[in-house]
């Protein structure tokens, strides 16, 4: 038998030295990191406890020629018959290391875990920080997922082990933002997942949460839950990214309780694809595809849900390993045999138990033991897992478990605090001032928006409802009611909705004597399925004569406009009095980035089509080339790859002078920003003379600075448009390039604008929030704001001013991809104001000439304050926010909406809080 002489955990004099400095330091073995060098790594394994096991191990770092600076060894926490190993290793083997971390997986039968690599010095165990990471996890798993212990249903069958095989090869080699590949199942395969799917369904009705069984019914409209198809990874991916931006990614078999935790901090999911052995339908020893397809997808579609699982990720970030143990055992309580109360009854929601037919009735039952959830008593709670748990951990509410997730993470040693960026997709370690300003700042947008929000129709604010209502009568705005004015079926009433419904606004008054009536209105709502949007009552005031009137209900609903007429007759039959007045009518605009689709109206009097002045226009090639890439950008589609385009050799020597030209001159006069930016995009994204950058890279890399991303465009869009896409920060970029013969001009955008001009501005983070700040403000709006609005756009995104170091530099993109206007702008020549939103907006411009004047802001921070005070006052009867984790626009319209924007910024308030603490 092996025996660890002499390497024990600090037995060794270099060791126990090594041990002290970092539990002094840090509180925990694990959180390693010598000071003394600069570059160090560091990895945990495990080994059997048997004979030459050690000699085995350490004979692979030989063989790769590993300096091995430090080891130590340990009897494992978690397995009794393993023991851990702690190394370092010099810096120069990083290679060697990965070769030799993969020996380690194939060779050993313990647990491997990285903890640092050598980016910088880590002061806690490494964790991923952006979603691109966690592909590192693809090689880091525990045990590959063909391999079956012996009492697995599928030990002894060959035909199920290659099956399993080929599930690791496709996750193990899967990448993020790859297309989950699809699998084909066997008749088999459908069979097994067919028996469970029948038995577990009959139960969901009786057993399962709310949430739950709200989904459910979806997942088999949109993503092919049946009894005779098992469902495919990347449709349901799409659907809960569409839910609530939770996705999934294939995983090859176990990960560590710190990957798998790290992943929900990302919203990201690792899901098994292949399903258990075909001889025990209703049993499986490890989790797969029927756990997590009828267990956990459903409850990640839910926000609460999807709020709380990330909040346990987060905690995870970083956390020392006890603490990671702590976490994974809240997570086996909650996401895998989680119970919540619901209303008087008690339901399941752990998907554990939503996939086990026998647990779920069993832990409805009163033979287990019922706690309440409280995560510094359940995180201690030690568990079974081959048997049914004696005791369950009952939440009062997704919100409320998060509540109490969120306080027992602060107790978690850590030395800075975590924030999920959704844009970025990426984790923002708060531990200096200046991201706690921004964040700060972040916080403040929100409430900018409080004045827009009270003058919503539906802000809560009841009382003052009423009044809106009853003013908006007085003024006389309202359309008349149906007997006495025009018919309302003509369109003048109600706004129009999806599927010819529209929503109605009404006051509906009842006498004493008709008390019945409220009930008789329900039943005629009943009768024409009209959708109660909102209602309020109050005592109402004397009317028609001192008839004397009870009650005044304020009602907004959703009929089909068909119906309009003889509904509000029907209601006059049965209630005192009812009035109308009109929803406001509110342009359309994009709520999904899928929209964005139908946001391609075009302005085409530059192109070369219709304009005789462009250079462009005599000349056949050309229009036929413009017209071909038009068409490309015409006929894509939101999620699609972005089309690459074979740029001519003349294209690319009219890029070229460009390029060369503006690049000699954009060190005195661009601003820093922009300067930084383009060095990036030099290094890393071909920017250069001699090649025209394609979208698709350049998007990426856009995405992963900003979260911007770049569509085509076919020409010069409509304001509308146009500032409705920076709203999803989502740039239209035009493809095509100017006329070889005027290489310093185009009457029109073309890509040399948009490469150079905009995108190095769109890489810096300031600049983005305050580009979708002018797109947000511009969604619903009339066309007059329309109008100042892009004025705003002009005289900023394109032709901005900005002060540096006392200096004038420029950020707009049309100086920055002119030379002659550039030049011109920072010239004594034109007149220079300080940007103020209600000054510019009206001011005229020139779009043929230079412009005479030009507006400065003082930083982006202070330009993008500014926007935000000038669109709160912008005229619209509600406010909108973006979620970035489904990239879509919320209407705040609604109290409850309005509550889940408060929650966040609550939630932003708490982490500024936390982060100011730690480093005060
Ligand atoms: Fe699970
Ligand atoms: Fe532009």
């Amino acid at each position: 038998m092996f025996k660890l002489a002499g390497v024990r955990w600090g037995g060794q004099a270099s060791g126990q030295e090594g041990l002290n400095r970092v539990m002094k330091r840090r509180g925990s073995m694990y959180l390693e990191e010598d000071t003394d060098r600069s570059e160090v790594f560091s990895c945990i394994f495990s080994v059997k406890e048997e004979v030459g096991a050690l000699a085995k191990t350490l004979r692979l770092f030989e063989e790769k020629g590993i300096n091995l600076t430090h080891i130590e060894s340990r009897p494992s926490r978690n397995n009794k018959e393993e023991y851990e190993f702690f190394i370092n290793v010099d810096s120069s083997c990083s290679q060697a290391l990965d070769q030799v971390i993969d020996g380690l997986r194939t060779q050993i039968s313990g647990q491997l875990h990285e903890l640092s690599r050598n980016k910088q010095k880590d002061t806690v165990p490494w964790f991923p920080n952006d979603i691109q990471d966690l592909d590192r996890f693809a090689n880091q798993i525990l045990s590959y997922g063909s391999e079956l212990d012996s009492d697995h249903p599928g030990f002894t069958d060959p035909v199920y082990r290659s099956r399993r095989k080929q599930f690791a090869d496709i996750a193990y080699n899967y990448r993020h933002g790859q297309v989950i590949p699809k699998v084909e199942y066997t008749e088999e395969e459908k069979a097994t997942w067919g028996t469970v799917f029948k038995e577990l369904k009959t139960l969901y009705p009786t057993h399962a949460c709310r949430e739950h069984n709200r989904v459910f019914p979806l997942l088999e409209k949109y993503c092919g839950y049946r009894q005779d198809n098992i469902p495919q990874l990347e449709e349901i991916s799409r659907f809960l990214q569409s839910c609530t931006g939770f996705r999934l990614r294939p995983v090859a078999g176990l990960l560590s309780s710190r990957d798998f935790l790290a992943g929900l901090a990302f919203r990201v999911f690792h899901s098994t694809q292949y399903i258990r052995h075909a001889s025990k339908p209703m049993y499986t020893p490890e989790p797969d595809i029927c756990h997590e397809l009828l267990g956990h997808v459903p409850l990640f579609a839910d926000p609460s849900f999807a709020q709380f699982s990330q909040e346990i990720g987060l905690a995870s970030l970083g956390a020392p390993d006890e603490f990671i143990e702590k976490l994974a055992t809240v997570y086996w309580f909650t996401v895998e045999f989680g119970l919540c109360k619901q209303g008087s009854e008690i339901k399941a929601y752990g998907a554990g138990l939503l996939s086990s037919f026998g647990e779920l009735q069993y832990s409805l039952t009163d033979k287990p033991q019922l706690c309440p959830f409280e995560p510094e008593k359940t995180s201690l709670q030690k568990y079974p897992i081959t048997e049914f748990q004696p005791i369950y951990f009952v939440a009062e509410s997704f919100e409320d478990a998060k509540e109490r997730v969120r306080k027992f993470a602060a107790t978690i040693p850590r030395p800075f605090t975590v924030r999920y960026n959704a844009y970025t997709q990426s984790i923002e370690v708060l531990d200096n001032t200046q991201q706690l300003r921004n964040l700060a700042e972040n916080i403040n947008s929100p409430m900018k928006t409080d004045g827009a929000v009270q003058s919503a129709p539906f802000g809560g604010r009841r009382q003052s409802l009423m009044e809106d209502a009853r003013r908006e009568r007085a003024g006389g705005s309202a359309a008349p009611g149906p007997c006495g004015g025009p018919p309302c079926g003509d369109g003048g009433l109600g706004s129009e909705t999806k599927d010819d419904r529209v929503v109605l606004n009404l006051v509906v008054a009842l006498s004493h004597e008709k008390s019945s009536g409220f009930f008789k209105t329900g039943k005629i709502f009943e009768t024409f399925e009209a959708k109660l949007l909102h209602i309020e009552s109050r005592p109402a005031r004397k009317v028609k004569n001192s008839m004397l009137v009870d009650l005044e209900f304020f009602i907004r609903c959703e009929v089909h406009g068909s119906d309009l007429d003889v509904f509000i007759n029907s209601l006059r039959r049965v209630v005192d009095d009812v009035r109308t007045f009109p929803e406001e009518r509110v342009p359309w605009f994009p709520r999904k980035m899928k929209d964005l689709d139908r946001c391609h109206l075009l302005i085409t009097k530059f192109d070369p089509d219709v304009d005789k002045d462009h250079p462009g226009f005599s000349d056949p090639e050309y229009r036929k080339r413009r017209a071909f890439l038009s068409e490309l950008a015409f006929s894509y589609k939101q999620g699609e790859p972005l089309p690459t385009v074979e740029y001519t050799a003349e294209e690319v020597s009219t890029w070229r002078e460009v390029y060369s030209t503006l690049r000699s001159i954009y060190p005195g006069m661009a601003c820093r920003q922009f300067l930084d930016a383009l060095q990036q995009l030099e290094r890393e994204c071909g920017y250069g003379e001699d090649r025209i950058p394609q979208l698709q890279e350049v998007s990426a890399f856009l995405k992963e600075k900003t979260g911007f991303q770049l569509r085509p465009a076919a020409g010069l869009l409509s304001a509308r448009d146009f500032l409705a896409s920076l709203a999803f920060r989502v740039f239209q970029c035009t493809q095509y390039i100017r006329h070889a013969s005027t290489p310093m001009h185009s009457p029109e955008p073309d890509c040399c604008h948009e490469l150079l001009g905009h995108v190095p501005m769109l890489a810096d983070k300031e600049f983005a929030e305050f580009s979708q700040e002018i797109g947000l403000a511009s969604l619903g709006v009339s066309d007059e704001d329309i109008e100042k609005l892009s004025t705003l756009y002009w005289f900023t995104l394109e032709f901005g001013l900005c002060k540096q170091n006392g200096a004038l530099k420029a950020y707009g993109a049309g100086l920055l991809s002119s030379y002659g206007e550039l030049v011109y702008a920072l010239s004594n020549e034109p007149e220079c104001r300080p940007f103020e939103p209600e000054e510019t907006c009206v001011q005229p411009y020139q779009d043929q000439t230079y412009q005479p004047v030009y507006f400065v802001s003082e930083s982006f921070e202070d330009a993008k304050v500014k926007i935000r005070k000038f669109s709160a006052k912008i005229n619209r009867p509600f406010s909108v926010r973006y979620d970035p984790f489904t990239c879509t626009v919320e209407v705040l319209d609604q109290p409850d909406k309005i509550q889940n924007t408060l929650r966040q910024m609550k939630e932003d308030l708490r982490i500024l809080h936390s982060a100011l603490e730690k480093l005060a």
